[in-house]
């Protein structure tokens, strides 16, 4: 018998952001006593189903995607799910508030959410003391990074590279945040210029952290789905240029096509059901332009299977989720890698 369809009625009950803040507190709590994380592993494992992608070994294919637990809170418990890796953020360098509430909305019709966050979050000091504890060696954990709202975008780069700096040997890996609707101005650093710009100041600094700490560091970019195909193909000329290891496509759009809920016209980026179609697209894109020599995340709207392996197919290497998880519960990955 499936439970989640009760507890998930319970948590709808509550207004988004504090059905997400009480789920992340328990998971943390749960995830951080080994008898209840004994539990979660026993329920929610499977055996591994192992892929290499960007020098990492990963435990399986499906990882928990940003935004999900942006200070590093629930990461213990969240690994118990089942997820082969996490990326936490996105982490700005000072701590900020976000934008004003009501900035959360579910749209049940559609399997939706709409978010105008605008990375509230406790700074990077903060999430480095959560993420620097000993972690299970089969977990990879990655971390998303942006600019604090307050930093000018001429300086943005300056925000990156403070970030890089701070993670670089705490981490698996980095992803460059290049494409949040909700913080504004970010979204321009995906032009060429910009994103020349930013990219080759972040692999020379990572070139120095190479030579100083004797290991390395992927470096992901990850972009929106509103791309035209002409910004697509600038932003992949520059990120192959600059030997970046890979990409996460996709963010949330802007888009409302395909959305029928009366909550369509909140404003902020759209996740979920309606995304998929437009992120499958872009993961096809961009593999095709790239001859595949770029590895790709695929991430949007998946919730089953065979929506991850319409991404596989299109290309995608490994693949996130997030609205999946709202809707379906903590038993989705076990149900995905099960059906795979
Ligand atoms: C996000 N997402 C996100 N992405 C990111 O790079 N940094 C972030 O801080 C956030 N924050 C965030 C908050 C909320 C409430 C949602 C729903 C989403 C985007 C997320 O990582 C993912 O790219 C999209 O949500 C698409 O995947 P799903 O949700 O359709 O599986």
């Amino acid at each position: 018998m499936k439970i989640y369809p009760y507890f998930r009625a319970l948590l709808f009950c509550l207004n988004p952001e504090a059905a997400h803040k009480l789920t992340l507190y328990a998971i943390r709590i749960a995830g951080g006593f080994k008898p209840t994380a004994a539990v979660l592993r026993a329920i929610y494992q499977l055996p591994a189903r192992p892929v290499q992608a960007f020098g990492l070994s990963f435990s399986n294919p499906i990882g928990l995607a940003a935004g999900y637990d942006k200070d590093g809170l629930g990461w213990r418990g969240l690994a118990c799910l089942g997820f082969g890796h996490i990326e936490i953020g996105t982490v700005t360098p000072q701590p900020q508030v976000g934008n004003p509430r009501p900035r959360l909305f579910r749209l049940p019709e559609d399997k939706a959410l709409i978010n105008r966050l605008g990375f509230p979050g406790l700074g990077a000091e903060f999430v480095m003391n959560q993420v620097r504890q000993p972690r299970p060696k089969n977990l990879i954990l990655g971390l998303n990074i942006g600019k604090n709202k307050d930093t000018p975008l001429e300086s943005a780069i300056q925000d990156y590279l403070f970030l890089l700096n701070s993670f670089f040997t705490i981490v698996d890996y980095i992803t460059i945040n290049v494409s949040s609707p909700n913080t504004v101005g970010l979204r321009q650093l995906q032009e060429r210029q910009a994103l020349d710009q930013l990219l080759t100041e972040i692999i020379v600094c990572r070139k120095g952290l190479i030579e100083k700490s004797g290991q390395t560091l992927p470096i992901l970019v990850k972009l929106a789905p509103d791309l035209t195909d002409d910004q697509l193909d600038d932003a992949l000329d520059v990120i192959l240029a600059n030997h970046i290891d890979g990409v996460i496509a996709t963010n949330t759009t802007l888009s409302r096509q395909g959305v029928s809920s009366p909550l369509r016209s909140e404003q902020g980026g759209l996740s979920g059901k309606p995304l998929f179609e437009k992120s499958l697209a872009m993961v096809e894109k961009i593999t095709r332009r790239t001859s595949g020599k770029l590895p790709v995340i695929g991430v949007g709207g998946i919730s089953d299977a065979i929506g991850v392996h319409k991404m596989m197919d299109a290309g995608a290497v490994l693949v996130q989720i997030y609205t999946g998880l709202i809707y379906e519960g903590p038993g989705l990955v076990k149900r995905i890698l099960r059906d795979l």
